[in-house]
């Protein structure tokens, strides 16, 4: 979002460099952005890990996996100029010591730009190793400078409401709260940004943009990968937690939300939080009504026989945890009074795909009805991916002598205006470095997307769902979610 250059040097601290995050996002994003100029004019890429290792390693490790992981592809000469940035160090996340070392390779780094320059702290670690790294970021006075110090924290921030709090209140003991990135990495999509362009930059869908003429909302986000090597994790998480309480809220409020008055990243963010407090809370006995939980079963995808979520690695036998959910919210203000959004996310379903699709309501009178002519309900779909376009789908007469119609689309596609779109990280690191907060989540939001989730996390925490598993691999999830929106009368796109 913000354009301008980065003059401040900067040290990157990397803790967990030799993790599958830092390998598949965090260092591509950042050789793409140095190949991109978007970089600070002096950078160092300090790489924390446990093991001892060499410099010249550690980068060999990086470039093996730029092949596999960057956007743009590694030459020898932008290898060269890059590779010079990195620095490894080994670092125990526990000992004191450690900690006073980077303190002092801080220094030195200041020493050599010959001023203080920013520091980024990223946490690419276990949610339980937060409270101690910024305890001892706190003691060492590593990030003492609230203008120039920041840190990324991943998802996921805490595991309930009152984790998030206490995380959030941790936090703020080492850091102001305008020092803090949370991370959402669906925010730094380039398709979910567009629908900020898409509804405040034009004067046209606006005044159609509420409860009068749109008659649903449905947000999918369907992967078909399983929970490959993160059994440990996903058992403890589950769909709600992994990808409905952040990513599709958050979807959720960037179609939802009232027109901000400027793009100032407190503006952005309030109008967010006035979402996440209007959608309606249930209760416990109503959990059923609103909410479908799924888990795999075995089955084909693409073509591929596949087990069962409780065959794969490391998962236990009889366990209870939701591989599927969908979920029917109302969000009770003004705008969205009595419109259904319906949301859904599911691993190992039919195919990859995340889309937004907003159902426009019928027309109140069919002009075509004597030549008994049906009319499709006008539709805007927004494919966040794999395929990035807006279809805005509407009638129009099929070319002949009779006045027959025919369901059209007229589409924007993302990839014929540019096909070499920057990754969701990129986007979000340059944006941490220029100091921009707008595409991270604040605390209140955070804490306040627990809430949304917290009767239909603790039902099904305290209910075993006998009926898993209840969809095969490979298809749209467990037949309930169809019921869920029948029951209004529509249909999942
Ligand atoms: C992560 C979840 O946040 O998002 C994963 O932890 C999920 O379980 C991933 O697979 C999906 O991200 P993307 O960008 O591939 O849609």
């Amino acid at each position: 979002m913000s354009e301008h250059t980065i003059l401040q040097p900067t040290t990157i601290v990397i803790f967990g460099a030799t993790g599958d995050l830092a390998k598949r996002k965090l260092f591509p994003a950042f050789y793409n952005l140095y190949i991109d100029g978007r970089m600070p004019k002096g950078f160092n890429i300090l790489a924390l890990g446990r093991a001892e290792n060499t410099d010249e390693n550690f980068r060999n490790y990086i470039k093996e996996n730029l092949e596999s992981f960057s956007r743009k592809k590694v030459t020898a000469e932008d290898w060269a100029g890059f590779q010079a940035h990195i620095k490894y160090f080994q670092h125990q996340l526990d000992e004191e010591d450690s900690y006073k070392n980077l303190y002092q390779k801080l220094e030195d780094f200041d020493k050599v730009y010959g001023t203080r320059g920013n520091r980024l702290f990223y946490l690419s670690i276990a949610p339980n190793f937060v409270s101690v790294i910024s305890g001892h970021i706190r003691n060492t006075s590593i990030a003492s400078d609230s203008k120039k110090d920041r840190i990324i924290i991943e998802k996921p921030f805490g595991h309930d409401k009152a984790s998030a709090i206490e995380l959030n209140n941790l936090l703020s003991q080492t850091f102001k709260e305008e020092q803090i990135y949370r991370i959402d990495h669906y925010l730094g999509k380039e398709t979910v940004q567009n629908i900020l362009a898409f509804r405040f930059g034009n004067s046209i869908f606006e005044p159609l943009w509420n409860h009068r003429h749109i008659e649903s909302v449905q947000i999918t986000v369907a992967e078909e990968v399983g929970v490959e090597t993160r059994a440990a994790f996903y058992e403890q998480t589950g769909a709600l937690r992994d990808m409905i309480q952040n990513h599709l809220l958050q979807i959720l409020c960037m179609v939802s939300m009232e027109p901000p008055v400027s793009l100032e990243s407190s503006e952005i963010r309030d109008r967010k939080v006035d979402v996440l407090k209007s959608i309606r809370r249930i209760s416990p006995d109503k959990v059923d009504h609103y909410a479908v939980r799924g888990q795999y079963g075995k089955g084909t995808v693409n073509g591929v026989p596949e087990k069962g979520y409780r065959q794969e690695e490391g998962i236990a036998p009889d366990s209870n945890t939701e591989t599927f959910a969908a979920i029917k919210f109302y969000l009770d203000n003004e705008r969205w009074q009595n419109t259904p959004f319906y949301v859904r996310t599911g691993k190992k379903m039919k195919e990859k795909h995340s889309y937004i699709t907003i159902q426009f309501k019928p027309l109140p009178h069919n002009t075509f009805s004597e030549s008994s002519q049906l009319l499709s309900a006008n539709r805007l779909i927004i494919n966040i991916q794999p395929q990035m376009d807006i279809r805005l789908q509407f009638m129009a007469k099929k070319p002949g002598l009779s006045l027959e119609l025919k369901p059209v689309e007229m589409i924007f596609d993302n990839f014929a205006c540019q096909n070499d779109t920057p990754e969701a990280y990129e986007t979000l690191l340059l944006e941490a470095l220029l100091g921009d907060l707008t595409l991270f989540m604040r605390s209140d939001q955070v804490e306040e997307a627990w809430d949304v989730m917290k009767t239909i996390q603790e039902t099904w925490e305290k209910t075993k769902d006998s009926s898993f598993p209840n969809y095969e691999a490979g298809s749209w999830g467990p037949e309930d979610s169809n019921a869920l929106v029948e029951r209004q009368g529509h249909k999942w796109v």
